[in-house]
């Protein structure tokens, strides 16, 4: 791709916001009572959607026993924590504001910290006391169009520990830098200036020489960046790829020489989205699109085969690798990623 072409398309998207302009939203029908009803269920899952009025300060825990000498070191993990406000409570479990975790062993010794991550969204809508901006799937009343991806970043997803610091990960928009000791957040993060603002996805791979391979989904665009990183930290590559009927992909799958997108057949319709659909309730289920597999040559980004395979759905990828086919070993016969226990057509385009 010429550079001027990948600098349109990444102005493109980063001009506008994952989620397309529409006009004044429309509260949920049925919120009143699907709200009513969740709050009187006695179910002990609740205690998973429970908002923390706040961080949570440094404890240590009671440790019985010890951990074995290579357990050490500090584990952070991410979730949705911040589940309703003013009233309002969020629909789906994707939509909580984001708080990161901290647990430091050391011996016998864990102390653990929790705090939210301050996005745009979280500082305007806490200081507001209500929901200004919508989320992954829910619209909440009288919400304002948000202005960019970044705007409703919740930072919720996964973590990436970088170089000193933690990067807290959506999928819609921008990383968000996070102090790894002190759980402090520092800012977006911005790989290049000209990708600002461009989606960096939730389950970014790491090569076992420590180079980080990414992805990020535009929706609305209809592209898929893709991001090199180096092991210390540098962004080496990026690109975006067009891709039609873009679906819903929130992980991918990296071997030795390729990166593999499974793309199911449950794609965003910009016109659901204009009506007044949450960014969830936008996406349509297309079986007749199959089950895309759009794989990458990691050293050559032009070098793409999309196969198909039958219609589904999955969230997370546990694991690919490359067969010794003919070709791993310099034929021509075609590669196939195996993700999954499934068959592998040959490729229908490029
Ligand atoms: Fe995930």
């Amino acid at each position: 791709m010429e550079r001027r072409e990948l600098l349109r398309l990444l102005a493109c998207a980063g001009a506008l916001p994952l989620l397309s302009r529409f006009a004044p939203l429309a509260s949920a029908a049925g919120t009143e009572d699907w709200q009513a009803q969740f709050e009187a269920a006695r179910a002990p899952w609740k205690i998973g959607f429970a908002t923390p009025p706040g961080d949570l300060p440094l404890t240590r825990a009671t440790v019985r026993g010890r951990f074995p000498d290579a357990v050490s070191g500090t584990l952070f993990r991410i979730g949705p924590a911040g589940h309703d406000l003013g009233g309002e409570r969020y629909h789906h479990w994707f939509d909580g504001d984001g708080m990161v975790h901290s647990l430091a062993i050391d011996g016998t010794d864990v102390r653990h910290q929790g705090r939210y991550v301050a996005t745009p969204k979280r500082v305007a809508e806490t200081r507001a006391g209500r929901r200004l901006y919508e989320a992954f799937g829910t619209v909440p009343p009288g919400a304002e169009p948000p202005t960019s991806a970044d705007s409703i970043n919740v930072a919720n997803t996964s973590v990436l520990p970088l170089q000193g610091e933690v990067l807290a990960l959506w999928e819609g928009g921008s990383a968000t830098r996070i102090d790894a000791r002190t759980l402090d957040t520092l800012g977006l993060k911005t790989w290049r200036a000209d990708l600002a603002g461009m989606p960096f996805s939730a389950h970014p791979k790491v090569d076992p020489d420590g180079t980080i391979w990414n992805f990020g989904v535009s929706a609305s665009q209809g592209l898929l960046a893709l991001y090199e990183i180096g092991a210390d930290g540098a962004l080496r590559r990026a690109a975006v790829v067009p891709v039609a009927d873009m679906p819903m992909v929130h992980d991918f799958a990296v071997t030795e020489r390729h990166l593999v997108f499974l793309m199911p057949p449950l794609v965003f319709d910009s016109k659901r989205k204009q009506a007044g659909a949450s960014f969830l309730d936008a996406h349509v289920w297309r079986p007749e699109l199959g089950m895309r597999a759009l794989v990458v040559d990691k050293q050559n980004w032009e070098q793409r085969q999309l196969l198909t395979l039958p219609a589904g759905f999955l969230f997370h990828v546990g694991n690919a690798w490359e067969e010794d086919t003919p070709r791993a070993r310099g034929s021509t016969s075609t590669t196939c990623a195996r993700t999954t226990p499934t068959r592998c057509s040959r490729p229908t385009a490029r």
